[in-house]
């Protein structure tokens, strides 16, 4: 297995398809509510995103993460910090490490570009999740009422400096 950038617009469908395969079990397989391709596909182009994969032997792609800088127009602190908006591996190769190895990677690629530290948030309550950044090293910083969707989502935030 190998890990890199993935290419536009050749990956494109494929990186949906994953992503979709990911999710589809979870509460937010609807992933229109919460994840636009195009607008990723905007920052990437722009410089201020990155989103890597991780492809077998046959070139297939086993599961996809990216991240992007949090808010460039905050200056210095803007750009130093970085958000994971997504985190995502095939459903049949789950628990095989594909997931903290793309994040690891992502943590390297955003040092080289400056960041300093990295945040993610996810649903309350999603101790699978929560799990997974933990044992990546980062540190629970925090749940925002009602930050998702609508009323009674809550979000809670994961932080790790670089
Ligand atoms: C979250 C996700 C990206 C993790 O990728 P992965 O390759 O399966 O994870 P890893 O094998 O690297 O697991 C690392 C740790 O995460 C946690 N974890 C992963 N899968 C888990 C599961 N099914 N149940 C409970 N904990 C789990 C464990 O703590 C695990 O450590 P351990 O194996 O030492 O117990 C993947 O499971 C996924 O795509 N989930 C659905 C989409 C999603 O919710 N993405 C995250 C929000 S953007």
């Amino acid at each position: 297995m190998k890990i890199e950038s993935i290419l536009i617009p050749k990956d494109t469908k494929e990186v949906e398809s994953v992503t979709q395969d990911a999710f589809s079990e979870t509460g937010d397989a609807s992933l229109v509510e919460w994840l636009s391709f195009g607008e990723m596909e905007n920052v990437i182009n722009g410089g201020r995103g990155i989103c890597l994969k991780a492809v077998d032997d046959a070139g297939r792609i086993l599961g996809v993460t990216y991240a992007e800088q949090e808010r460039p127009s905050n200056g210095n602190e803007g750009v130093e910090k970085w958000v994971i908006i997504l985190a995502a591996v095939l459903r049949e190769k789950s628990g095989k490490k594909i997931g903290s190895q793309l994040l690891q990677e992502m943590e390297k690629v955003v040092q080289d570009r400056g960041g300093a530290k990295m945040f993610v948030f996810t649903n309350e309550g999603d101790e699978r999740v929560i799990n997974f950044y933990r044992k990546n090293g980062y540190k629970d910083a925090g749940r925002i009422e009602d930050y998702q969707y609508g009323k009674g989502n809550s979000a809670v935030f994961l932080l790790k400096y670089l």
